[in-house]
């Protein structure tokens, strides 16, 4: 063995060592075990799955996802909802399409439901309250929100109506790269926006994606130290996929590999932050929710959107599950969940950060 390969092998035994036995990361120790080989990445994934057990038990999670409109006013270059693709049709749910889906969560045992959309124009502070307001007294449901950018007053009067907590992903933490793919935002917004809904007193949810054009294991790095930083109660991390009628469309997309690799790390890093196994995993590689799961990650989110509005909201192409009803997801993910030795939690589920919010 040459000199040259044996260094980088002792660091990524010292950052093992150090994720191991829980001592702090570095920046350093982060790139290095995000740079894990194939070999090493076992290990990663093996040391992560024990820490997700410690602080999180052998339970998945559910999350019922509702994309009730997909109508956006951005222009993010990534994604398919983007203002200016004109190749999809826009629709916007009822409220009682959107109370239909979540009647049909209480009857599949799922107490938590995730209500998603583009940035809406149409959906004022005040339509949204009425919407909380009307799922709350559907069905007994902790309400998470994933809706977008909003002043801290909105966020306020969302968290008073009665919504529980809020996804905000970050996207990347490298603001260069921010810049570059959202014309018409900034990464300085986004981070603002984060603090406003933690000191609204939600519980908070972000994410990043992997592989987009240009990212490098030290932007997703600094990506693992924002997590850190903003002690999230929720971190979803999926793989960046091309998706048609964007400016990436060409563009390659990110591997399941290093995407385990970050769920892996943020999951020693973090410890008790409730993480996704993502649909953009999934769509990757049909073993990745278990895959995920035996990596750190503790939750899944099946789709209760109407499957006529599935093929509109496009985030990105041929998205996994796409034609499932929802009931026959119960019974295929509890198969999932029990293949990998793991047990469906009965209850919302909520952040182990600041286990003081209670769904009365
Ligand atoms: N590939 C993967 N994920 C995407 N998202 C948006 N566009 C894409 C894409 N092309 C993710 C973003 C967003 C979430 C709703 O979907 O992380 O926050």
């Amino acid at each position: 063995m040459t000199g040259v390969k044996a260094l980088p092998r002792v660091r990524w035994q010292d950052a093992m060592a150090r994720a191991s036995a829980e001592a702090p990361l570095s920046e350093e120790d982060i790139v290095t075990l995000l740079e894990s080989d194939p070999d090493e990445a076992q290990e990663l994934f093996r040391v992560a799955d024990r820490i997700r057990r410690k602080y999180m038990g052998d339970w998945v999670h559910l999350r019922g996802l509702i994309e009730f409109s997909n109508v956006c006013r951005r222009h993010c270059e990534y994604c398919g909802l983007r203002a200016g693709n004109r190749a999809i049709d826009r629709y916007r749910m009822s409220l009682e399409e959107i109370l239909e889906c979540v009647r049909m969560a209480d009857r599949m045992g799922i107490r938590s439901v995730v209500l998603q959309s583009g940035e809406d124009p149409w959906y004022t502070v005040e339509r949204l309250e009425e919407l909380i307001r009307a799922v709350k007294a559907t069905a007994q449901v902790a309400v998470t929100l994933s809706i977008g950018e909003r002043s801290r007053e909105d966020y306020r009067r969302l968290r008073r109506a009665g919504a529980d907590r809020y996804l905000l992903k970050h996207e990347t933490a490298d603001e260069g790269l921010y810049r570059s793919l959202h014309p018409d935002s900034r990464f300085r917004d986004r981070l603002r926006c984060l603090l406003d809904l933690i000191a609204e007193d939600f519980q908070v949810g972000s994410g990043c994606m992997v592989g987009l054009p240009g990212q490098t294991t030290r932007m997703l790095a600094q990506d693992v130290i924002l997590f850190r930083e903003l002690e999230l109660d929720m971190i979803g991390i999926g793989p960046f996929l091309p998706s048609p009628h964007t400016p990436l469309w060409n563009a390659a997309p990110g591997t399941v590999e290093l995407t385990l690799k970050m769920v892996a790390v943020t999951r020693l890093v973090t410890k008790n932050a409730h993480m996704p196994a993502t649909t953009a995993l999934t769509t990757l590689d049909p073993l990745g929710r278990e895959k995920a799961w035996q990596a750190g990650a503790n939750v899944v989110m099946p789709l209760l959107t109407p499957i006529r509005y599935r093929e509109q909201y496009q985030i990105y192409p041929d998205r996994a599950c796409l034609r499932d009803d929802p009931e026959h997801c119960m019974g295929c993910l509890a198969l999932r969940v029990a293949s990998v030795g793991r047990w469906i939690f009965p209850g919302c589920g909520d952040s182990v950060k600041h286990p003081v919010h209670a769904h009365a």
